[in-house]
């Protein structure tokens, strides 16, 4: 017998709901009686050293039969080092770099007697008025896919057990990010085809790199709040995948059944979610109040619940907790980690993604410029920076942008600062006179603008997505100087930006950078390093447009440019069938003011000879796909080459582009590079009308560029082999 299936042997009823129950620690003495009881099996929220050694060793020296505590916290983009939010950190696209955060945030919280994070969230997300939109990878299932397994090896390490290792969490098991208008917690409705091809894969990508636990979503998928839904959690997370480990609720997920018109009380609740295979309760006591009722009166059976407490008892012993369930701190609390700062600095470099350059305002030279009006209320606050999902950084521990760039050009250039706005949000517009003074002597003007981190995130979304706020106001007001003016923009989602894009010269996006933020973004202004920063979801113009994503189907009636009618151009009494009469709005551009995997770089990027080493591929092999790229610019950078294809004909409709590969490569000014990728057929596969995934025959369009916007196109066909 293993040494779980013995301690499973010889537990109570009690004992195993207790192991079912995670607590929120609000009440320091409640939850040591609790541990000693055995009523709590995990705990979210604690994160004081001694409170943790104390609670493991109440439990495995003061309890019945000593299993230690998972301690689980929301560890999302850092832990006391802060990384760029995980939207920021996709736009590196850099599996190796957000591994390496993954694996500093798991250092450092480990470090405090975590084990367990509530990450990654892999949500697709498509709609960026939706708050956690920040806490994404993204809308492309394959992007998403990629670094979402990267921050799974990061977080779990080699082993589980090594002392720097923490259980991950694929979250929000699944559909999350389709919440209707981008309200967090709204409905869901996902055809189960799209449900399949587009949010499913990157948490089936996680269950196949061994993501130690996954967390229901809150939502409410196709009438069934996913909390309750054994279609879900048992048939295909369970069956199909084969996924072994244990799946938590969200936050009070189960008595919200009951909120959800899905359950008439309680008892329901937890009999719905303990059905479907949740196996954790969090923050909430429905199971530990109604399970053993449930059980009594045969509704429950006692086999289910050893089944669920089993898989909870094999993450703690995969852990390591029964060896070892204390902490020894090795890291100084007061000072940040050097090499964590510079991972931070290099991940922030290569998150922000260069939206605009015009006349080659960019890079800053100390040597071109006298003098820097920096204006704006993010340009030296240390706790915005940051962005969503921070609570074990100190913000004094940031490096701001005034000060990082005070630092980088000394005596050399002359700089003065005014916020202009108090926050991202004030309507004031008193100190705009001050800003504008500053800008009229200076030779450019840095504006610091965006969206304070509280404005993203869980619970805060957005049905305007301009820059919150006076801050187009402001840029007018600095437009009016004449100064050339460079954006910087932080914040948690695209911002529409159509307006005041013409008003500025350069635009730099930096999402929330985190706490290296100031020094990264003063190297790529003043051109020590190049932008190469990719967009991991598509900028819309304005609202109306969403959702837009660059996958889109091509519609009966495509959109072009030469369909395309703009409403001023629509003579009065028109008649109705005479105009356009193709999948656009009247009142914007069809397409998006940036799309997917755009970004801009100080060198120029040359693509050319794409090439398939075969135009008949057999079902079972690889195609190989090449480029030559040749950085014809003046300065040596990286880039993200990326792949798409396009299944013309499908038994289901394929989107218009989708991402198979990407690399990202460092090219020196005036060379050359030859790039290979190599597709398996496997690769082209889709779910099909039967819900199976298969690779159909047909011809394949292939494109290789810098955007998903890329013409650069070859093909080649898909055959079933004949005997
Ligand atoms: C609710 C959020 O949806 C989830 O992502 C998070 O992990 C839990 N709260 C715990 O804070």
């Amino acid at each position: 017998m293993s040494f779980v299936s013995s301690l499973l042997a010889q537990m109570t009823l009690k004992e195993k709901i207790g192991q079912m129950s995670q607590f929120n620690n609000d009440d320091d003495e409640k939850l040591e009686n609790s541990v000693k009881n055995d009523d709590v099996g995990s705990v979210i929220n604690e994160v004081n050293i001694d409170v943790i050694n104390e609670l493991q060793r109440l439990a495995t020296q003061e309890s019945r039969l000593g299993i230690p505590l998972l301690i689980g916290r929301d560890v999302i983009h850092g832990f006391n080092t802060i990384f760029p939010i995980p939207l920021g950190q996709a736009a590196t696209w850099s599996p190796e770099l957000v591994e390496t955060c993954a694996n500093i945030a798991a250092i450092e919280s480990s470090n405090s007697g975590i084990n367990w994070t509530f990450a990654p969230m892999i949500d697709i997300s498509r709609d960026p008025r939706w708050g956690r939109i920040a806490e994404s990878l993204g809308e492309d299932p394959y992007l998403c896919s990629v670094l979402g397994s990267a921050m799974v090896n990061g977080f779990q390490g080699e082993n589980l057990s090594d002392k720097n290792s923490i259980a991950a969490c694929a979250k929000h098991f699944a559909g999350y990010g389709a919440s209707e208008s981008g309200r967090d917690y709204n409905t869901t409705n996902i055809p189960e085809n799209e449900f399949r091809n587009v949010y499913l894969p990157p948490f089936k990508a996680l269950a196949d790199a061994g993501v130690s636990t996954f967390m229901a979503s809150f939502s409410d998928l196709n009438g069934v709040p996913v909390t309750g839904n054994s279609w879900l959690l048992n048939d295909v997370l369970r069956e199909e995948w084969k996924y072994p480990g244990p799946v938590v609720s969200d936050w009070g997920s189960i008595p919200q059944l009951v909120t959800h018109g899905f359950c008439v009380d309680e008892e329901s609740a937890a009999f719905e979610a303990c059905q479907a295979g949740v196996d954790i309760e969090m923050a909430s006591d429905t199971y530990a109040k109604n399970l053993p009722l449930l059980i009594k009166n045969n509704k429950v059976s006692l086999e289910q619940i050893d089944t669920m407490v089993n898989r909870i008892l094999l993450l703690k012993f995969d852990l390591g907790l029964f060896d070892t369930p204390f902490t020894e701190s090795t890291l100084l609390e007061e000072k940040l980690n050097s090499n964590h700062l510079n991972v931070a600095k290099q991940v922030a470099t290569k998150s922000c993604v260069l939206l605009k350059n015009s006349k080659q305002t960019l890079p800053l030279s100390k040597a071109k410029i006298s003098s820097l009006a920096v204006i704006g209320p993010l340009a030296d606050d240390g706790y915005e920076q940051l962005g969503t999902w921070v609570f074990d950084a100190k913000p004094s521990q940031s490096i701001t942008c005034l000060n990082a760039i005070k630092k980088h050009v000394g005596d050399s250039v002359d700089v003065s600062f005014s916020k202009g706005l108090e926050t991202s949000r004030s309507i004031n517009q008193e100190g705009f006179n001050d800003a504008r003074q500053i800008a009229l002597s200076a030779d450019v003007a840095l504006m610091i603008l965006g969206e304070e981190a509280i404005l993203s995130g869980e619970a805060h979304c957005r049905s305007n997505i301009d820059l919150p706020g006076c801050q187009e106001q402001l840029i007018n007001a600095i437009y009016e100087t004449g100064t050339p003016i460079v954006l910087v923009i932080m914040a948690g989602r695209p911002i529409t930006l159509e307006k005041v894009l013409p008003k500025v010269d350069a635009v730099l996006f930096a999402w929330h950078p985190g706490t290296m933020g100031g020094p990264a973004i003063t190297e790529l202004l003043f051109g020590e390093t190049c932008p190469s920063g990719k967009l991991p979801v598509t900028f819309p113009r304005n609202v109306g447009q969403i959702p837009l994503y660059y996958s889109q189907k091509n519609t009966g009636r495509p959109a072009s440019d030469a369909t395309f009618v703009d409403i001023n151009d629509i003579k009065v009494r028109a008649p109705q069938t005479s105009l356009g009469m193709t999948c656009a709005h009247l009142d914007t551009h069809f397409s998006p003011l940036f799309p997917f995997g755009f970004g801009l770089s100080y060198t120029q990027f040359e693509y050319k000879n794409i090439k398939v080493n075969k135009h008949l591929v057999n079902i079972g092999e690889n195609v190989e796909i090449t480029v030559t790229i040749s950085n014809v610019g003046n300065f040596d950078s990286e880039e993200v080459v990326q792949l798409y294809i396009r299944d013309l004909v499908g038994s289901v409709t394929r989107p218009v582009k989708e991402l198979k590969g990407f690399q990202r490569v460092y090219l020196p000014a005036g060379q050359s590079e030859k790039i290979v990728f190599t597709v398996h057929t496997d690769e082209l596969a889709f779910y099909n009308r039967q819900m199976k995934l298969k690779t159909e025959a047909g011809l394949f369009n292939v494109w290789i560029g810098s955007n998903s916007d890329t013409e650069l196109k070859t093909e080649f066909e898909v055959v079933i082999q004949q005997d």
